[in-house]
């Protein structure tokens, strides 16, 4: 791949830096475009301005662009200067809870920037693959409604399914603003797919985790807990009892994915993406699994859940394995947990992370 350019959102964040890490080890020259946007959402804890810093010092063949994708004309300009041959767009205001306090800006940063992106792909590298991260939660709470056992420390499906596959309607369910606004953009990118006859992937996420990952209350679950475990904060379980399920993907399987899709597109296909059952767990899990590390969490229970919270979202992955059979997981839970306790515990201690 020596030598292509490739042009990511959102590239500072958790699944853009790992992309453009993969991608310029590869040989690739990335055009990276973030305007650190995260700190305005979640506040100075937020900012992935230290992760663009290091890709810049790492990577000779990363270029970095402070473009805001609202910025209709910049992004056409990029594209038409850049013209890439594969494109994987991230950026987001990635928080369901976040959305309602700051409507305009979900919306044209999720859906407007999505927009933006597809027109300027279409009109300047029409041919290039491009991925765009999705989220479950275009589901809204639907998965809510599919029968669940409570069984002692965790919900699971009582009809045996392995999880939820893209047939699950995404309409006249509770969404979030931000549920919505990414469906718009969902929508869209699947629009460009199947009327364009562009090569655009959709992929709904569920938990996307990894030590990248500037992990704040409002978003990145398995970052917030672990960094509440290492450094003694307490962590806030909200309703449920802690039984709520969720599966965990590594940035790096989910990048190894977008990869396999730039070898092989389709047209508008959507693809949901997590961990599937082997890498789920609940919060009650979790607790036990970082006790396991050696790492007890204080934690208090609110008994009011997030508002639409899904109570047991495990990723059907088999439409992605019998689309990319060459794919799987590689990250099991232990190196997850491993691999970012292990980076929570450096940067405390000041190493580097
Ligand atoms: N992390 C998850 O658990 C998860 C789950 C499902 C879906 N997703 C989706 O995956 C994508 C990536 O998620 P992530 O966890 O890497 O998010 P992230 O917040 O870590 O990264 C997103 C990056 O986009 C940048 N950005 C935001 N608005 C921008 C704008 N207007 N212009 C330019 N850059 C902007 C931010 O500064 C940030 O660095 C998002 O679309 C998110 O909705 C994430």
């Amino acid at each position: 791949m020596s030598g292509l350019r490739a042009l990511v959102t959102g590239s500072g964040g958790l699944i853009g830096s790992e992309c453009v890490r993969l991608l310029c080890g590869q040989g690739w020259n990335v055009v990276g475009v973030d305007n650190d946007m995260r700190s305005q959402f979640f506040g100075p804890q937020g900012t992935t301005r230290p992760v663009v810093e290091d890709l810049l010092r790492e990577f000779s063949g990363y270029r970095h662009h402070a473009v805001d994708i609202r910025d209709r004309q910049a992004i056409r300009d990029l594209f038409e200067r850049e013209r890439p041959r594969f494109v994987v767009h991230t950026a987001a205001q990635p928080s369901h809870d976040k959305a309602a306090s700051i409507p305009y800006d979900d919306f044209d940063v999720n859906a407007v920037g999505t927009l933006n992106m597809l027109v300027a792909a279409r009109d300047y590298c029409r041919d290039a693959p491009f991925c765009f991260t999705s989220t479950n939660k275009v589901y809204g709470d639907r998965p809510n409604d599919l029968p669940l056992e409570e069984l002692d420390t965790r919900y699971d499906y009582a009809d045996g399914r392995a999880g939820v596959d893209e047939s699950m309607s995404i309409d006249a369910c509770l969404h979030s603003l931000f549920g919505a606004s990414k469906v718009a953009a969902d929508v869209l990118a699947q629009e460009f797919g199947r009327y364009f006859s562009m090569p655009v992937g959709v992929f709904r996420g569920g938990c996307l985790t990894g030590p990248q990952h500037a992990g704040v209350e409002l978003h990145g679950y398995l970052s917030y807990i672990i960094d509440c475990a290492v450094t003694g904060r307490e962590y806030t379980i909200y309703g449920y009892k802690g039984k709520q399920v969720r599966d965990q993907i590594h940035s790096h399987d989910v990048v190894q994915l977008f990869l396999a899709f730039f070898r092989h597109p389709r047209c508008g296909e959507v693809f949901n993406l997590g961990g599937g059952r082997a890498n789920s767990l609940s919060i009650l899990e979790t607790i036990d699994v970082l006790a396991g590390f050696g790492l007890q969490l204080r934690s208090r229970y609110r008994d009011e859940p997030r508002t639409g919270d899904h109570i047991c979202y495990i990723s059907d992955l088999s439409k992605v394995h019998e689309h990319f059979p060459d794919w799987s997981i590689t990250y099991d839970l232990e190196k997850i947990f491993g691999e970012m306790i292990e980076c929570r515990l450096r940067q405390r201690t000041g190493g580097s992370g």
